[in-house]
């Protein structure tokens, strides 16, 4: 069997492992995916010995992305600019390729899983961090009207925008603070660790309006503290990461497998763990 694994620290949570087993029971691949802790100080070693015996790909996770985009010889063109890589392969001459599934995952779940029309969409993302910068090139290709940056740091959010200004196009490109954010807006998406904290970010009530779509990108059993705080303001939509989560996996095990797997079921299972 070919041998996959995703690499972090800590990794025992990773949900990985049992989404890719799914996928490859359901496409009949003939695959073994595991997990792997890295030591946080020889993420490039852990690598190079996963392939050196013969792995075939490796999904890369907290906190090794933007190492594992440093350490590729090659990156695809989004995950050149995401700063990041959370898939990694060799190509026909053992170079190390370095691609980022986050965003086309994110836009999938959104727009086919939860039938979210993004485009003219007003649009706001909360935070500036290696979350945001990977999902942001993919969220401007589907031409929402407007695209408002939100962070704590403005001076984080202001640079993403000059980072994406050239992926554009008619979008609106724009940052501020928490507090500056007015709206309303069709689709808020938390990508801030804000809530790890149990914090949330200073928003005022206005940014939503009846039929606000609200999207956590973190994935939990309970309702999200963010997806709470937007219920409690009249949001009547509030989805979580997990098809995010489903969807960044399933265009991983299509670029190592050239099969695509179906994910709705996968997603079912998951929900029901
Ligand atoms: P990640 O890989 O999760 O994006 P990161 O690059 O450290 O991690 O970014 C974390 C994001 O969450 C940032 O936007 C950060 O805001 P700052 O840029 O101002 O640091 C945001 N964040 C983290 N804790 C927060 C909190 N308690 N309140 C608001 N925003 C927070």
């Amino acid at each position: 069997n070919d041998l996959y694994a995703v690499v972090g620290h800590p990794i025992s949570h990773s949900k990985s492992p049992r989404i890719h087993s799914l996928f490859a029971s359901e496409t009949g691949e003939a695959l073994e995916y595991t997990a792997i802790q890295a030591p946080l100080d020889d993420f490039a070693g852990t690598v190079q010995q996963f392939f050196e015996r013969g792995g075939k790909g490796l999904n890369v996770t907290v906190p090794f992305k933007e190492q594992a985009w440093r350490l590729a010889n090659q990156r695809t063109d989004r995950a050149e600019k995401a700063g990041a890589a959370n898939t990694l392969f060799q190509d026909d001459q053992g170079l190390l390729v370095a691609d980022n599934t986050d965003g086309c995952g994110l836009v999938r779940d959104l727009t086919v899983n939860q039938g979210i029309r993004m485009k003219d969409a007003r649009v706001l993302v909360l935070g500036a961090g290696g979350a945001v910068r990977g999902v942001l090139g993919p969220l401007l290709a589907e031409a929402p009207a407007s695209l408002t940056i939100a962070n704590r740091t403005v001076a984080k959010a202001d640079g993403l925008v000059k980072l994406f200004a050239d992926e554009a196009g008619g979008c609106q490109l724009a940052a501020c603070g928490f507090e500056q954010a007015k709206g309303p807006f069709d689709l808020i998406i938390n990508g801030t660790s804000a809530s790890l904290q149990g914090d949330l970010p200073p928003l005022p009530a206005t940014v939503i309006r009846d039929g606000t779509a609200v999207y956590d990108m973190m994935y939990s059993l309970q309702t999200t503290t963010f997806n709470q705080w937007a219920l409690d303001r009249g949001a009547n939509r509030v989805m979580d990461g997990l098809g995010m989560l489903v969807e960044q996996a399933a265009e991983s095990f299509r670029i190592w497998r050239g099969v695509t797997p179906n994910t709705s079921a996968v997603m079912d299972e998951l929900r029901n763990d």
